[in-house]
């Protein structure tokens, strides 16, 4: 009998992705997304879909699935500061119903961390108190971790960097890969805050799901960052895009660069293949 997957966040960007690749993996794929930002259009074929919230998780999956991947959460640094509250019931009490779940049905859990908690500042070293985003992502590692040591949880903890690909998102909960491109599109200035010399490590979905499904294949406990060996300024993404750029004042919690251990990714054998500069380029040419 095939092995039965849920994840949290199916039908979200990264989510989507990792559910196609279970499917054609030979999981059964069950989706639960409470559409806050995900989307029916990005429903793939093969998996069912549950519409709630991962706080009721022991309500929608009756069945004692195999893995949870748990990416349901509130997921943009910025937007995190006017939306506390939502961070706190989405991410905070998403995931205590998420880990009573798994503890409760002794289910393997692979939880999606943030690389903001491995943020630099000019002011700090470390990311973690930096905005309610990346504080509420990292207290979850924590907790995470403490189910393991309290509990003997059966987990592993992913953190994802800056990632983008189809099916990423624009607009208000968007990400900054497909805002520039957006804007491309549709003849708009790209706007750039603080110095634009803020670095990222922009993986592609396609890399950091290869990275996701190893991880739950054969990670053990914290630190598998899934992240590209090279990083770009916002500024060189910019002008690979080509556009018009106009400079705007810095923004609260936006980090100098992330740091990135690259030990536990390598030691599972992953390799990223994909250059965020091929990307644009495509997308100009196209
Ligand atoms: N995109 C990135 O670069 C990035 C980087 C680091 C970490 N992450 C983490 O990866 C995960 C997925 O991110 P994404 O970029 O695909 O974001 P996304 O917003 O596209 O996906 C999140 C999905 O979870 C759903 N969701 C949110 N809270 C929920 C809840 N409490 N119950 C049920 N569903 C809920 C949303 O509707 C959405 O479909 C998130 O946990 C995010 O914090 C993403």
């Amino acid at each position: 009998m095939a092995k039965l997957a849920v994840v949290t966040g199916g039908a979200g960007f990264i989510g989507s992705h990792l559910c196609e690749r279970l499917v054609a993996d030979g999981y059964q794929v069950i989706s639960l997304d409470n559409y806050f930002t995900g989307s029916k259009e990005n429903h793939v074929e093969g998996v069912e879909y549950r519409e709630g919230h991962t706080k009721d998780i022991a309500k929608h999956i009756v069945e004692t699935p195999d893995i949870v991947f748990h990416l349901g959460e509130y997921s943009r640094v910025l937007t995190s500061f006017d939306d506390v509250e939502k961070v706190w019931d989405l991410n905070v009490k998403g995931t205590f119903g998420v880990l009573e779940f798994c503890k409760k049905k002794n289910i393997r859990l692979i939880y999606a961390g943030s690389s903001t908690k491995f943020g630099e500042f000019d002011d700090a070293d470390n990311g973690e108190n930096k905005s309610p985003y990346a504080y509420f992502k990292t207290t979850n590692t924590q907790l995470v971790n403490n189910y393991g040591e309290w509990f003997g949880l059966d987990y592993a903890i992913t953190y994802f960097y800056n990632v983008y690909g189809p099916r990423e998102r624009a607009g208000t909960y968007g990400t900054v890969i497909e805002i520039f491109r957006q804007k491309i599109l549709n003849g708009e200035k790209l706007k750039v805050f603080g110095t634009g010399e803020q670095r990222r490590a922009f993986t592609h979905v396609k890399d950091t799901v290869d990275g996701i499904i190893l991880v739950g294949e054969k990670g053990e406990g914290d630190g598998h960052c899934i992240s590209a060996k090279k990083e770009y300024s916002i500024m060189e993404i910019a002008k690979a895009f080509g556009g018009e750029i106009e400079m705007k004042d810095a923004l609260p919690g936006d980090r100098k660069r992330s740091k990135c251990d690259y030990t536990k990714m390598e030691e599972l054998g992953w390799v990223p293949k994909e250059d965020v500069l091929d990307y644009i380029k495509e997308s100009n040419e196209s």
